[in-house]
């Protein structure tokens, strides 16, 4: 069945922008994993952009209870998060529905074949000019072998939300050093990076100035402005990095 054949659209609320934003940033977070980076269905969870329930939500009355609860015999955990978080994460999903139902037949999103599909001189063009990845990663460094590391829909979603990814850290100590790394502890009492060279420091959170860049944050930005075509090149070219 395809959803919103008939009739007109959107039947659900309004949701500002900056709710579809954050919601966006949670989805990420949170649901991506099995539903796809943009709702579109993944290797475990279902296309919430063809969901019936989503289609007959109206303001998180369904998709709110589905988050808290959990089907967890079928496999979709349950979510302890703030009413906000909730009400942001419900606006992202019927912005993506409305978005898959508005380009009718287009539908993104990948499949294994897929990402045989890409252009490697294209995503290496891509990798080093627009997408900026060169500023972060090397293809002969950091980045070398990661198609090794992980294969198909595992890379693409590493590339896309790069999990277990350690923060940096840089820290300015009393008397103006400056120091940046890898965060390797933070708590109230205690940061702790490693630095390019491998070397731990850390200090009592009280005699220094840190300041926390969660790499995350770079691919959520970035996120929003892959087409298609450039995460099936940039996927091509990652694969050859063996
Ligand atoms: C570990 C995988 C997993 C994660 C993480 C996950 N889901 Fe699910 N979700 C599922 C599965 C599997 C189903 C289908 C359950 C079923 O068959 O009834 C589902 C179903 C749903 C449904 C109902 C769809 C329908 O048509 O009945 C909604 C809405 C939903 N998930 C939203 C979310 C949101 C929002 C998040 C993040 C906060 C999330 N899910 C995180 C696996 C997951
Ligand atoms: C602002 C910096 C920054 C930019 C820009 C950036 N990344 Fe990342 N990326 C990171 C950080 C930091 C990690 C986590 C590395 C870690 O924890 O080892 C990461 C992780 C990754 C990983 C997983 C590597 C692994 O070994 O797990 C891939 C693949 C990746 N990025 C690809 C890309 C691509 C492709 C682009 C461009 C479209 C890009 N990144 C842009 C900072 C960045």
């Amino acid at each position: 069945m395809t959803v919103g054949s008939q009739g007109p659209l959107p039947v659900h609320e309004v949701f500002t922008p900056a709710a579809i934003e954050s919601g966006g940033t949670l989805f990420l977070q949170n649901c991506a994993f099995c539903h796809g980076k943009d709702a579109g269905g993944g290797e475990t969870g279902p296309d919430l952009t063809r969901s019936k329930l989503v289609r007959t939500d109206s303001k998180g009355e369904l998709i709110g209870e589905v988050v808290k609860n959990g089907r967890l015999e079928k496999g979709m955990p349950r979510f302890n998060l703030p009413e906000g978080d909730v009400t942001s994460l419900v606006a992202f999903v019927h912005s993506q529905q409305d978005k898959a139902l508005s380009q009718t037949g287009v539908r993104k999103g990948v499949d294994d074949s897929d990402l045989q599909t890409g252009d490697v001189n294209a995503g290496k063009a891509y990798f080093n000019g627009p997408g900026t990845c060169a500023k972060c990663h090397s293809a002969t460094g950091d980045l070398a072998g990661v198609a090794a590391r992980f294969q198909g829909l595992k890379l693409e979603e590493q590339m896309l939300y790069p999990r277990d990814a350690k923060s940096k850290v840089t820290v300015t100590t009393g008397d103006g050093k400056v120091l940046s790394g890898k965060l390797e502890y933070l708590d109230e009492f205690t940061v702790a990076l490693v630095d390019a060279d491998g070397i731990y420091h850390s200090w009592p959170v009280v005699q220094v100035r840190h300041k926390v860049d969660a790499p995350a944050k770079a691919h959520v930005e970035l996120f929003d402005k892959y087409t298609d075509a450039d995460i099936h090149n940039l996927m091509a070219y990652l694969q050859t990095l063996r």
